[in-house]
């Protein structure tokens, strides 16, 4: 894929979207516990990496600018995708319930993704009409992406901070 020469943060986040779901099919695509597991840490990296982004950056941008229930529901979904992650991160491919987790997991993320990116009157479609600096936004988003895979790479990534569930 080409790197994309904007900054617009919708646009930088869509594209974690379109990676995320590249490694799902991924996965339902493998065979062998190493390999799995090998993915499963990608997608839980990558998932952990763009909520936290999102929700130190993008999400409090756009406080008060669009709808109030939509940022909320958005922090819910996340904890309940972190609680999930939190779980396969110390699972092993042959145990109970993996490859339901994993799918679960995809599902949730396909329904989120569906509400902040495609349907009608997505959170990003009322970002793009409301006073934010979309451009501005995104390099701050893509310096700490830059910065948490970083930590991610050598293990030091802080655990996913719950902001609905009790953790
Ligand atoms: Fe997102
Ligand atoms: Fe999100």
């Amino acid at each position: 894929m080409p790197k994309s020469s904007t900054t617009d943060a919708t646009k930088l986040l869509a594209e974690g979207h379109r990676k995320v779901e590249e490694l799902f099919e991924k996965f339902e695509k493998t065979k062998g516990a190493e390999k799995k597991q090998k993915i499963v840490h990608e997608i839980c990296t990558e998932l952990n990496v763009h909520t936290r982004i999102e929700e130190e950056i993008f999400y409090p941008a756009l406080r008060g600018k669009i709808e109030e229930d939509d940022l909320d529901e958005a922090y819910v979904e996340h904890d309940s995708a972190k609680a999930l992650i939190l779980e396969l991160e110390q699972a092993q491919p042959d145990e109970e319930y993996y490859d339901a987790k994993v799918l679960v997991l995809k599902e949730q993320i396909e329904h989120h993704v569906k509400e902040e990116e495609k349907q009608r009157d997505s959170m990003f479609a009322q970002a793009r009409k409301a006073d934010v600096d979309l451009e501005k936004l995104g390099e701050q988003l893509q310096a700490r992406k830059s910065e948490l895979m970083e930590e991610a790479k050598a293990g030091r990534l802080a655990p996913a901070e719950m902001h609905t569930l009790a953790s």
